[in-house]
């Protein structure tokens, strides 16, 4: 293979997760002169079958590979000669940190710091740029106005959120002590398909499909601001390619709604495809998360104003076509509960304790 010829040869961690398989979805036939290795664990949440459309595509290749394996990482780097990392892989889901936070920190934290050391030894100005993929959980939780900007001050809650924010400020420290050129983007809550059915989402969508309860945890009265996963991935690429080293881009698309409320509209979305119901009679309310962020609400105005991004999916026709992508692939929603899920699940459902 001669790699020589690809004009920029690219890392995507976490490729066979959520957002990074939306992610290479769109890029790997868009940019034919970039190549792209993705780099995995595969870890529960990792899933080959979603790249089935690119698995043979000449500018891509899977690599399995734990990024708290520096030695690992580095053999990829020579062997591919990669110059970029988009770094998406990560543990990413909050009740599994407050069931467990270890991996969390080796992941979250020192597979970060790994990646950066490779940057720092590889970096050439000009050529090299480190997307680091972050969340707004990182900024803690809103009251009931406002919105977080980039100068937000970091106040993470939950071993997840903390852990994120280490790397960020791993990140941001290799800029301004080394001059590397790293950017980074906090975005909120991301739905669409191939999302892992542990997150709110698919989770009721797959628990409603079996006639199983609908857990809300608390009051239902928490609101998180959702963002169709295509629209993100859109932002990930103008940022990787257009925003300024050093930045941080929050990405949002002002869609904030109550928990409570999205799990009807989602009952309802339900009904209405497959009849029967209502399914809203199978929400139950349960204990709470523990430290459990009340609002979350991104300002986006850096992205829209400096790259020109814009969400072009409404929320409405986000969710429709989200719950239709689930209807139509249960047999990959299917594929997904194995002993692990089913252990997860009874951890964190049977006898919460808030
Ligand atoms: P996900 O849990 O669906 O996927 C994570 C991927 O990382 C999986 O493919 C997993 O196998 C891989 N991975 C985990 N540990 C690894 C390791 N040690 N080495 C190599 N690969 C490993 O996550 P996601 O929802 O797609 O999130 C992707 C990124 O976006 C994460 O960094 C997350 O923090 C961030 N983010 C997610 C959301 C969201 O709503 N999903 C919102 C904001 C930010
Ligand atoms: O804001 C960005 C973050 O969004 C990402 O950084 C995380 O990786 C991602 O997991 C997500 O975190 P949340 O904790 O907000 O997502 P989750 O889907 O777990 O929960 C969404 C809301 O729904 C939250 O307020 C908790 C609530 N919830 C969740 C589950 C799984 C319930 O009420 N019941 C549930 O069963």
């Amino acid at each position: 293979m001669d790699i020589g010829k690809y004009k920029k040869r690219i890392v995507v961690t976490g490729g066979a997760g959520f957002i990074g398989s939306n992610l290479l979805l769109t890029l790997v036939p868009r940019y034919p002169e970039y190549f792209f290795v993705n780099v995995d664990k595969l870890t529960y949440a990792g899933n080959l079958a979603n790249l089935k459309e690119i698995e043979n595509a000449e500018n891509y290749r899977f690599e399995k590979v734990d990024i708290r394996d520096f030695n690992a990482l580095s053999a990829i780097y020579e062997k591919y000669d990669i110059g970029s990392v988009m770094h998406l892989a990560a543990e990413s889901h909050v009740d599994r940190s407050i069931i467990g936070p270890a991996d969390f920190i080796q992941t979250n934290i020192i597979g970060t710091f790994n990646l950066l050391e490779l940057y720092r030894a590889r970096f050439k100005k000009d050529a090299s740029t480190f997307l680091h993929i972050s969340t707004d959980e990182v900024y803690g939780s809103l009251g009931e106005g406002g919105y977080f900007t980039e100068y937000s001050a970091y106040r993470p809650n939950s071993p997840y959120s903390a852990s994120k924010a280490s790397a960020d400020h791993l990140v941001r420290a290799y800029h301004n002590t080394y001059g590397l050129h790293p950017v980074i983007t906090n975005c909120s809550n991301n739905f669409g398909p191939y999302q892992f059915p542990e997150k709110l989402i698919p989770l009721m969508i797959r628990n409603a499909c079996e006639g199983k309860k609908l857990p809300v945890y608390g009051d239902g009265k928490h609101v998180r601001d959702w963002l169709y996963v295509e629209d993100h991935c859109e932002a990930l690429d103008l940022v990787f390619h257009e925003g300024e080293p050093g930045q941080t881009y929050n990405i949002g698309a002002h869609n904030e709604i109550e928990n409570i409320e999205l799990v009807r509209l989602i009952c309802g979305i339900m009904d209405e495809m497959l009849g029967g119901g209502p399914r809203e009679a199978l929400i139950e309310f349960v204990p709470d998360r523990p430290g459990h962020d009340r609002r979350y609400a991104i300002d986006s105005t850096r992205i829209i104003k400096e790259l020109g991004w814009r969400p072009q999916v409404s929320f409405e026709e986000g969710l429709r076509k989200t719950v239709q992508w689930y209807l139509d692939n249960r047999a990959w929603l299917d594929n997904c509960i194995n002993g692990e899920y089913v252990k997860y699940y009874e951890q964190n459902y049977t006898d919460r304790q808030s």
